[in-house]
């Protein structure tokens, strides 16, 4: 794993940006795996800026979420659908035909869960997936003991998980208790992955998914047998990981190289 420890929030969301932006522009019809949650906001926000001033085009982009409540519709407010609409899709040049989110009102929720892992088998998979961590380590809705090769399904959310995100629903309102959810096996298929975490509510979790034992009770612990991920953090998120000194120094190390590489394409030019 690749641990990027920056100062804050805003900082995160610019880092996570410009991979997107990068693999956009290198492949304009590339596959990405998307989020919902609070974290991922800030960095829709940049990609929206920077399709808006031209930087970045998603007109050929192609884009499969995450997750989705079992039991809400697309237009649901609180449906992921509707908050991708809301946060990116309708702000951005990416087709909406070419937008994908589990359907959380499908009549064969099993069948869709079929469905959704062949749609993004035929696009080729996924190029770059972003994800953010609850609080209890999970990625997606994968909860805590999820197979660590589990695909895409129906799954049980925590009580945990229903009062994280209770905020979101008004008082009274129905709040599901199941979703779709990509499995973990289904995650680890993505060429990259990027995790994105901040603040010292998920410092627990970010210890446990970088330093602890490959676990199913720690579901993004999974990325540690992935070839590709980069966790991307602020220092309060980092705050209990016992070597960070030690990722700062990896990063530094790494730069250095990457200018070094630079220099030596455009000495072949
Ligand atoms: C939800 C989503 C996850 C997300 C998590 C954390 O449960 N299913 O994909 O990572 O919440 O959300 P937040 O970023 O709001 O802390």
């Amino acid at each position: 794993m690749q641990i990027v420890i920056l100062k804050d929030a805003a900082s995160v969301a610019e880092y996570g940006a410009n991979i997107f932006i990068e693999q956009v522009n290198k492949k304009a019809d590339s596959v990405l795996g998307l989020a919902t949650g609070s974290t991922p906001v800030a960095l829709y926000q940049e990609l929206i800026k920077a399709n808006q001033s031209g930087q970045v085009s998603f007109a050929e982009s192609i884009s499969f979420n995450l997750d989705e409540y079992l039991g809400l519709d697309g237009s649901h407010q609180q449906s992921y659908r509707y908050f991708m609409n809301e946060q990116l899709f309708n702000h951005i040049d990416i087709k909406q035909e070419n937008t994908h989110v589990p359907p959380g009102d499908a009549q064969n929720p099993v069948d869709a869960c079929l469905e959704y892992e062949s749609a993004m088998a035929n696009k080729g998979g996924v190029d770059v997936q972003l994800l953010g961590i609850g609080r209890n380590g999970h990625i997606g809705f994968n909860e805590p003991s999820s197979g660590l090769r589990s695909r895409t399904r129906v799954k049980t959310l925590t009580k945990e998980t229903i009062d994280d995100n209770a905020r979101f629903f008004s008082e009274g309102e129905y709040q599901p208790h199941l979703s779709i959810t990509m499995g973990i096996g289904t995650i680890l298929e993505a060429k990259k992955i990027v995790l994105l975490a901040t603040g010292e509510n998920k410092a627990d979790a970010v210890r446990d998914m970088v330093e602890g034992p490959l676990a199913a009770i720690c579901p993004a612990s999974a990325l540690q047998l992935h070839q590709d991920a980069v966790i991307v953090i602020d220092e309060a998120a980092a705050s209990k990981l016992a070597h960070g000194e030690f990722y700062k120094h990896i990063e530094s190390e790494n730069q250095k190289l990457q200018s070094y590489l630079a220099e030596l394409a455009s000495q072949a030019k």
